[in-house]
């Protein structure tokens, strides 16, 4: 048999595989492209960009779990400028689509950063990080109600063209609610999911570990909980769905392919082995050609085939796409 043709498509992206880098585990590819040729992945996801600089939040950043890691990095990044100058110019050259995940505390910021990511080169899509704090509605994430991932989305879908993915929130009582939210507002997929808020408590101080008390727990801890994220939004919407959270094997990957994910993207793992991406895509490629498949888009949602009665949509998950005339928020 011919290799198993792994390519998938996002929006206008047509991916060599369905594998990416998530983002902030990543950087912008400098250090791992010293790793490996980074043209290898489906996609790399940047750091989160915010319009201006940001120092990220005082130490300590991160804390291990067992089989997680809390991370209170806050959004460290060098700003939109320095990233259009320094490092999207490298990037466009890279053989791979790069994604630029951006966040703001605003709409109008989320637009702006949409916007003058426009005519850069080599940038495919933009992914909304809807996790950070609205400014306008009293500090609580965009992520966390569904009529704001809405508001965001519809805002930045008129202020790009390029590929838009809205990056979803564990942290809010129906996933699936968002995932709607920011179909109808425009996305071209959404990306299941980001961090679980948690904490810890340092016992020798008597006190949180982190200066802000909440951070954002990932890793293998995470990967059961993420899966059904993505199960629950693979079956609320008809966009394709980008499964993150805990993947650092190429078996991992599959449960979340198999789940409904479209793609899949390694965070965490990356820093457990730097050349995790790469392996999870040889990986994809060999369990495939084991079992005689010949297209991995094949493999997409099938544990979810006959699990729901057929809604004839090629949807394989059946009670999903309802019709929704009306936003419910
Ligand atoms: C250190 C660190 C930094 C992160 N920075 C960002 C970020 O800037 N923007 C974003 O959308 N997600 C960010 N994430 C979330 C990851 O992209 C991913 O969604 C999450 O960690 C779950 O996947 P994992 O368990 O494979 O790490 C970050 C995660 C970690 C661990």
């Amino acid at each position: 048999m011919a290799s198993p043709d792994l390519s998938v498509t996002i929006g206008a992206i047509r991916m060599k595989n369905p594998v990416m880098a998530a983002s902030g585990t990543f950087g912008f590819g400098r250090e791992f492209g010293q790793l490996f040729d980074i043209s290898v992945l489906g996609a790399v996801v940047t750091k989160g960009i915010t319009l201006e600089p940001r120092a990220g939040n005082p130490p300590p950043r991160l804390w291990e779990t067992p089989c997680g890691l809390l991370n209170s990095v806050g959004l460290q990044n060098p700003g939109l400028e320095a990233f259009i100058s320094e490092e999207a110019p490298r990037l466009a050259g890279a053989g791979v689509p790069v994604i630029v995940n951006i966040s703001g505390d605003t709409v109008a910021e989320f637009c702006e950063l949409a916007s003058r990511l426009e005519d850069v080169a080599g940038v495919a899509a933009i992914e909304v990080n809807v996790s950070c704090p609205n400014i306008h509605a009293a500090g609580r994430p965009f992520a966390s109600d569904p009529g704001s991932v809405y508001s965001v989305t519809a805002a930045v879908r008129r202020a790009t063209t390029k590929t838009l993915i809205v990056k979803l929130s564990p942290n809010i009582a129906d996933i699936a609610d968002a995932a709607r939210a920011a179909e109808m507002g425009g996305s071209d997929a959404v990306s299941c999911v980001n961090t679980f808020l948690g904490m810890a408590v340092d016992t020798a101080r008597m006190r949180p570990v982190f200066a802000r008390v909440f951070a954002g727990l990932s890793g293998p801890a995470i990967r059961p909980l993420a899966l059904r994220a993505v199960w629950e939004a693979a079956s609320a919407v008809k966009i394709p769905v980008v499964g993150i959270g805990g993947i650092s094997s190429a078996a991992d990957a599959i449960e979340f392919l198999l789940a409904g994910a479209r793609a899949v993207a390694v965070g965490t793992g990356n820093f457990v082995s730097p050349t995790a991406c790469p392996e999870v895509v040889a990986g994809i490629g060999s369990y495939l050609e084991e079992r005689g498949i010949r297209f991995l888009r094949d493999l997409v949602g099938r544990a979810a085939a006959g699990a729901f009665a057929d809604p004839g949509d090629g949807n394989p998950h059946g009670h999903g796409n309802r019709e929704e005339p009306e936003r419910p928020w």
